[in-house]
């Protein structure tokens, strides 16, 4: 006779709060996370940023008590952001030893030194007056090779200054290798590199640029970051990348493109990171506010979505709350 029933019931490991964490696949791991931060010069109060309510610029008192709060959390990384006080033509306060990042980086390497990983964006968009990632050439155009001197010049500063991982996000060709090669003349061939490698141009960098004072001035980066719909172009980066010595590829942002994070995640050799970027958080934040999400809720299953998708590393802005509420 047969079962007036299905026979096969995926809800009996469901019945339970037991039975579902044991079965589960995908946790968030704390030490997993990794917390941005910005530091600005030159202030004397941290800074709200408007668009992404919890988030402030720095100074680099209340910068060390946020990275403090967050390796107590147990959260596993920390990447800066810098905002100086004086920007130019070729972005020089970037390599600067004496310049905002810098300084942070060595007031956090003597605080918390090896008790977290010390990361550092490596950019010139939050130092140049033009805004862009890059030199320009007369004609306004983002120079490709120019840039990567110094892209080199600012890893080995940031390396000189304590960093264990520098980050590069300006998506010029080659700039993996380039830093590698520079990080390695100068005696720091033991500094990892975390490559921006899938960077799409996305509205969702807009609160970002707020925070971190770097909208372009004229123009827009889509002559070097990627075409939302060029579905083929991330796993092509991220292997580039790997070959030019990435020690870490990171996908960005991530919610919009778990496609792209499950593609690399089943290719690359390295771990893989996924940004959770600023319009991603003030999109949750917006919709909380207004009573129309779960925030907690709405936060883990991003986070779990991230992950299930193949990021072994997440950098959010939430990153020390989850860590705390998982504790
Ligand atoms: C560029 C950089 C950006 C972000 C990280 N690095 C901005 C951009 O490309 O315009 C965005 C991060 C975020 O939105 O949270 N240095």
């Amino acid at each position: 006779m047969t079962a007036s029933y299905p026979v096969t019931r995926p809800r009996r490991l469901r019945r339970t709060p037991a039975l579902r964490s044991l079965v589960a696949q995908v946790a968030i791991r704390p030490a997993g996370l990794v917390l941005p931060l910005f530091v600005k010069e030159g202030i004397a109060e941290p800074q709200p940023v408007s668009s992404m309510p919890g988030v402030v610029q720095h100074t680099r008192d209340s910068l060390r008590k946020a990275a403090h709060e967050a390796v107590e959390a147990g959260v596993g990384g920390l990447i800066l952001f810098g905002v100086p006080a004086v920007k130019d033509g070729r972005g020089s306060a970037a390599d600067d030893p004496g310049g905002i990042v810098q300084v942070a980086i060595r007031d956090l390497a003597a605080d918390v030194g090896d008790d977290t990983v010390l990361m550092a964006d490596l950019c010139l968009d939050e130092y140049t007056d033009h805004g862009h990632c890059g030199l320009l050439t007369p004609a306004g155009e983002v120079d490709n090779d120019a840039t990567l001197a110094r892209y080199a010049s600012i890893a080995v500063a940031q390396a000189e200054a304590g960093v264990h991982v520098v980050a590069p996000s300006g998506m010029m060709d080659g700039q993996v290798g380039a830093i590698r090669g520079a990080l390695d003349a100068a005696g720091h061939g033991d500094v990892a590199i975390c490559a921006y490698s899938a960077k799409y141009a996305s509205a969702c960098y807009g609160p970002f640029r707020e925070a971190a004072e770097c909208a372009p001035q004229f123009g827009d980066r889509a002559s070097y970051q990627q075409d939302p719909a060029a579905a083929r172009d991330g796993l092509r980066e991220a292997l580039l990348d790997v070959d030019e010595g990435a020690d870490i590829v990171m996908i960005k942002p991530a919610l919009p493109y778990l496609d792209v994070i499950a593609q690399v995640s089943a290719a690359a050799p390295v771990p893989v990171a996924a940004y959770q970027v600023s319009g991603e958080y003030s999109m949750v934040e917006a919709a909380a506010a207004n009573g129309w999400l779960d925030r907690d809720r709405i936060i883990m299953e991003t986070l779990t979505a991230i992950s299930r998708a193949g990021a072994d590393i997440i950098l959010t802005y939430w990153a020390t709350e989850v860590a705390r509420r998982l504790r």
